[in-house]
């Protein structure tokens, strides 16, 4: 097959209008849109403008792809890894070797920043998407198999009516019980800002405090308080609840307080919100599997994707 020459080059500012228009083309499922790229790759804090790439043939962009990885990083572990979070080329363009190209100007730029680990492509918090959704891109599973990528897990993402909310009965009964205790689950509150964002810290890690103080802003700045909702008990944080609009999460609960139905009160707590917000779905991108089976079914979430999480390399 004839091969057409394409460069591969950081992407220059004026070259963006074109770039976004070939990835919403490309992956029509994800809804790329001009503000969406923006916020999750140029004014993503550790943005890298070299790893930034786009394959041209002449002045044609034929196709896009973003490396990425955080700089600092959250921990030792993640010092090692690096990111392929974007990636596609112009239908017009396809089975000439560009994607095969792109990525391994990724690696390269990857590596060239100590990273051993390439992921495709849960760069939290701002995925486009966990992994590679398997029923839409199966030329992308396929391409990364190929190129040595192994299947590192298969997410979920899920969805449920909110205007078909409807809570199962152990979940008043896990009320009572836990409110006789003393365990108390509300709404953000001026005096849990830092009690949250230390159980976030400690429990969840960077990238949850960075998604709960950024809420926190938006809060203090006039948004509905219910967007955060805690679970505390004696003056300690047991569990934590979150949604932006209609995107349901992240929810976690302490590991030492597993087990008593706290999940169930938060994640009930947080759709009532969304609810009350007047939203009619609520959604999120990651999951697995056996918190799907004990957590999410509850609350009428079904699964709408399965994605790939794909690997190469180890630390
Ligand atoms: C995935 C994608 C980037 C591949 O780009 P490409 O330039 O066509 O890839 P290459 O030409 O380098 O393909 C290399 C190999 O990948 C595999 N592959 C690529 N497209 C494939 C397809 N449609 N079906 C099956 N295998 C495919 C083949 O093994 C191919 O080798 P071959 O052509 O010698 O058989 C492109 O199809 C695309 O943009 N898809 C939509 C967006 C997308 O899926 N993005 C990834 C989301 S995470």
């Amino acid at each position: 097959m004839n091969r057409v020459n394409v460069e591969i080059s950081p992407a220059q500012w004026c070259e963006i209008p074109a770039i976004i228009d070939l990835l919403s083309a490309a992956m029509p499922v994800d809804g790329i849109t001009s503000a969406r790229f923006t916020r999750q790759v140029l004014l993503d804090p550790s943005h890298d403008a070299d790893g930034f790439l786009v394959a041209k043939s002449g002045n044609t962009i034929a196709g896009v792809c973003v490396a990425a990885a955080r700089n600092p990083p959250l921990d030792e572990n993640d010092a090692q890894r690096g990111f392929i979070t974007l990636l596609a080329v112009d239908a017009r363009f396809r089975r000439q070797g560009i994607g095969t190209k792109l990525i391994a100007a990724a690696e390269a730029r990857l590596a060239a920043r100590g990273r051993s680990v390439v992921l495709v492509s849960p760069y939290g918090p701002g995925y486009f998407t966990p992994g590679i959704d398997i029923a839409a891109y199966p030329a992308a599973v396929n391409l990364f198999g190929k190129l040595g990528y192994e299947q590192a897990s298969r997410p979920i993402s899920m969805q449920t009516d909110l205007w078909q909310l409807k809570e199962p009965e152990f979940v008043e009964q896990t009320r009572r019980k836990l409110a006789l205790a003393g365990v108390k689950i509300e709404p953000y509150r001026v005096e849990l800002t830092r009690p949250i964002l230390d159980f976030a810290q400690s429990e969840f890690g960077l990238d949850w405090f960075t998604t709960y103080h950024q809420t926190m802003q938006s809060i203090l700045r006039g948004d509905d308080a219910g967007r955060i909702v805690a679970a505390h008990q004696d003056g300690k944080v047991l569990g934590i609840s979150h949604h932006d609009g209609e995107r349901f999460g992240p929810i976690g609960v302490a590991a030492s307080a597993r087990g008593r139905g706290l999940g169930h009160l938060l994640m009930f707590a947080t759709l009532g919100n969304q609810k009350r917000a007047g939203l009619r779905c609520a959604w999120f991108l990651w999951s697995d599997d056996r918190t799907a089976a004990r957590l999410y079914h509850a609350g009428g979430f079904k699964e709408i994707r399965r994605f790939v999480v794909m690997r190469k390399g180890h630390a």
